[in-house]
């Protein structure tokens, strides 16, 4: 198409579309938002509405949809939830009559992974960005930069060497992405990263350590970042940089919000892997339902931000015996008493998701009614503090040196906020009486002019001798006093003449005119005002965003740990012991899903589980025993509490003593596995490498029925060649269930390897499952196969 056959608002519309060709364009014509040619064309068919066309009679019909504008949140919500980037056009300016052409300009860029909004985003869980670059000098150093942009926490990590790309991709499980941005040169490594993270690339350059220094440095307005621990750490700064040049640009402020990163190199935490994460069925069960998995079985947390923190928690346990017994004092505190518990768990009620509310302010979208819940959150506080304050443990001590009250934030939105603000601003009532003497004039102004006009009447009445005179309004030209014909010689001669009627005559006067421009004027100006008002006390609360989410770390905290305390009361969990020596110990220990889902289904009670372990003689256990014995839930179970333990939970078990275990692998092995449908053994033997490059003598290795996915003879030799290299090279505690009674042998063999069955008796010719495990090998007699 010609340039010049474009009409004005063509033109302008192609001139914005240049600057965010990747995104769906919505440009504001009216009371819709609009979306022409491609876009059109792609958003009628994602969001199913009608696509019709601009210049119809023309040639070339330009293709366009619309949605209305104050409907656009769900439309919007539904092409991020696809993956499809938006871009914001807004008027800028009131539309004038005539033909003149409003301003009009991109006001945002929403994208998967920058979406603020409460009705995209799932509350217990964080909606993170990901950065990612690599450096080519030395062996290469690959950093990478989360950013949960409705939250502001940005964790920034560099990793080097071989395994840099494993290192990575277990973060990429752990954050889940929704979006990764990426410098131009790096595309084609992008394929190991799930197709469902939206793929975001960016010019080379603002990788750069120059660059991104510089952006860096002046978001968080210091000299220098070595305090972040980032001097130096080129592809860390690069990563992070881009990401807040990529933020800016899309959201269009200055993401005050964001006012921190936290640098980590190695794992400061126990590392689950992908694998584990899966096989554990920590939040996703093998079936695809959230619901039996071991967050939702422990998850009753009160807010928003504390069921992220626990998610967060429950992939990253500590590795810190202090911190983990901190956790535990305070957990022992609430259980301890039922009525403290209760009035923890209660003061967080009414308390919204102040992380998510404060971006929302700082970004500058939130609403009136979004002001008011933050007040009403902030209101909770001295409750909240109250409570902390009754608790004697450690942490609850410090959890209340970090809980702000607020108080001035809490005074500035009651003085300022009415009761029940309306959604929109432009529906006016959003600030309170008193709040401001200009703006409570033009209201009653506004409110009282029936008054004023009649006692006006009632003056010129008398002033005039005419009783019939009356004071009235129309659109034409306004406020207007009326005579009647008979009466009109009485009329005063600062009357102005108006307009003649058949019986009347229409006058008005210069105090009409003036009262006309004020009341006139008053709603627009009181909407003026109020926007303005509204403006500055968002800015201002913008201003306190640091107290703010300090306070929503405290609390969400505590609500994690209440949280502990709530499901040990429930489920009967005991506290576990961190011991410094080498014995894992547990004794009837349950598995914290199983046992709850045996309980919901009134189906047999689940019978614990002792264990014992130690890096001499009970390094490795091999469980055997007939299908559907018990092993796969044995295994997983000890692994279970290991996290559980470390993330400062209670456990399921009447005793537990182990030491802090570094990391946890587990393998699942082709029976278990088959629905993936991948070359098993292939995958099997990748796992397993993986493992065995990566465990340390303080890990904990779950291994179930590795090797089953072969031909026999294969698999007995390959399980048996791992066992042999964990016992003698790696040292890892490791439980191994294996349907090869061969390898029962080993047992007696090596030094460290102890054999276990799952006990079954023979009843009336069948077989009972008793459940548990107890010494020695399986009887060979009941069909192990
Ligand atoms: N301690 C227990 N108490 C009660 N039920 C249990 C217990 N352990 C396992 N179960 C139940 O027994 C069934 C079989 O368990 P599991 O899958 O662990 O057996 P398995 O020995 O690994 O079997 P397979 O050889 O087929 O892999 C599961 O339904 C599980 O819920
Ligand atoms: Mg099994």
């Amino acid at each position: 198409m010609q340039e010049q056959d474009l009409t004005p608002m063509m033109r302008q519309y192609h001139a914005v579309k240049q600057e965010t060709p990747d995104a769906l364009l919505l440009f504001r014509l009216g009371d819709f938002y609009e979306l022409f040619f491609d876009d059109a064309v792609t958003a009628s068919r994602e969001l199913e509405i009608t696509l019709t066309a601009r210049n119809k009679e023309r040639d070339n019909p330009v293709p366009m949809c619309g949605v209305p504008y104050h409907a656009a949140d769900g439309y919007i919500a539904r092409l991020l939830r696809k993956g499809y980037k938006v871009a914001i056009c807004d008027q800028m300016e009131a539309p004038q009559k005539g033909a003149k052409l409003v301003k009009r300009e991109v006001t945002r860029v929403i994208t998967p992974g920058t979406v603020t909004d409460t009705n995209v985003l799932s509350p217990g869980e964080n909606n993170f960005l990901l950065a990612i670059t690599d450096t080519t000098d030395g062996d290469g150093q690959l950093g990478c930069a989360f950013l949960d942009i409705s939250t502001g926490e940005l964790r920034v990590s560099q990793f080097a060497g071989a395994e840099r790309w494993n290192r990575l991709l277990l973060d990429v499980e752990h954050f889940s992405p929704r979006e990764v941005l990426f410098p131009e040169k790096m595309k084609s490594m992008l394929n190991r990263i799930a197709d469902d993270v939206a793929k975001t690339p960016l010019d080379d350059w603002l990788f750069d350590m120059d660059y991104a220094g510089r952006v860096l440095r002046e978001q968080f307005g210091t000299a220098t970042l070595d305090g972040f621990g980032l001097g130096g750490k080129s592809a860390a700064v690069g990563a992070s940089g881009a990401m807040i040049h990529y933020v800016r640009q899309t959201q269009k402020t200055t993401l005050e919000h964001i006012t921190s990163l936290s640098y980590s190199e190695s794992a400061d935490y126990l590392i689950l892997d992908a694998a584990t994460i899966r096989n554990l069925e920590l939040f996703e069960s093998s079936s695809g339902d959230t619901k039996d998995t071991l967050l939702g079985v422990i998850n009753r947390t009160r807010t928003g931000m504390g069921a992220r923190l626990l998610r967060n928690w429950i992939v990253r346990p500590s590795i810190d015996a202090s911190e983990i017994e901190c956790r535990f004092d305070a957990v022992a505190e609430l259980t301890a008493s039922a009525v403290a518990l209760e009035e923890t768990r209660t003061s967080f009620e009414g308390m919204l998701d102040l992380e998510r509310l404060l971006s929302k302010i700082t970004i500058g979208t939130a609403s009136p009614r979004e002001l008011a819940a933050l007040r009403a959150s902030v209101a909770r506080l001295p409750a909240i503090g109250a409570v902390l304050n009754r608790l004697k443990a450690r942490r609850f001590t410090e959890l209340l040196d970090r809980l702000d009250l607020l108080a001035d934030v809490s005074e500035l939105l009651t003085t300022s906020i009415s009761d029940e603000p309306p959604y929109a601003l432009a529906d006016g009532g959003v600030i309170r009486e008193g709040y401001n003497p200009e703006l409570d004039e033009l209201r009653s102004l506004s409110k009282n002019s029936k008054t004023y006009l009649a006692s006006v009447e009632a003056r010129e009445r008398e002033r005039t001798g005419i009783s019939s005179l009356k004071v009235r309004f129309n659109k034409v030209f306004g406020y207007y006093i009326e005579i009647s014909k008979a009466n009109l010689r009485l009329a005063p001669s600062d009357y102005d003449r108006k307009q003649t009627l058949v019986g009347a005559e229409r006058f008005v006067t210069p105090e009409l005119k003036e009262y006309e421009e004020k009341i006139l004027t008053a709603e627009e100006k009181i909407l003026e005002i109020e926007k303005n008002l509204f403006q500055q006390i968002r800015n201002r609360i913008a201003e306190e965003a640091r107290r703010i989410r300090q306070t929503a770390a405290a609390i969400a905290e505590f609500d994690v740990l209440a949280s502990f305390a709530a499901t040990a009361q429930r489920f009967n969990y005991s506290r576990p012991q961190i011991s410094t020596g080498d014995e894992f110990v547990v004794r009837k220990g349950r598995h914290a899903v199983i046992e709850a889902l045996a309980e919901q289904h009134r189906a047999d009670r689940f019978v614990p589980n002792d264990l014992f372990m130690n890096d001499s003689t009970d390094q490795i256990l091999i469980v055997t025993g007939p299908n559907m014995g018990g092993k796969s839930t044995f295994l997983r179970q000890n692994a279970l509490l290991v996290i559980l333990a470390q993330m400062g939970s209670f456990v399921p078990a009447q005793l537990m003593r182990f030491p802090i275990v570094d990391r946890i692998f587990t393998r699942i092995g082709a029976s278990d596995n088959l629905a993936r449908g991948r070359s098993t053994f292939m995958v099997e033997m990748t796992e397993t490498a993986i493992i065995l490059n990566s465990a340390t003598p303080k890990s904990l290795i779950i291994l179930d029925e590795i090797g089953r996915g072969t031909a026999t003879f294969d698999g007995l030799s390959i399980a048996w060649a791992v066992i042999e290299h964990i016992q003698a090279n790696i040292r890892a505690k490791t439980i191994f269930a294996t349907h090869y009674h061969e390898l029962t042998e080993l047992a007696d063999l090596l030094p460290g390897i102890k054999n276990h069955h799952v006990a079954v008796k023979e009843a009336h010719n069948r077989i009972v499952f008793l459940r548990t495990v107890e010494p020695g090998a399986a009887d060979r007699s009941y069909g192990i196969e």
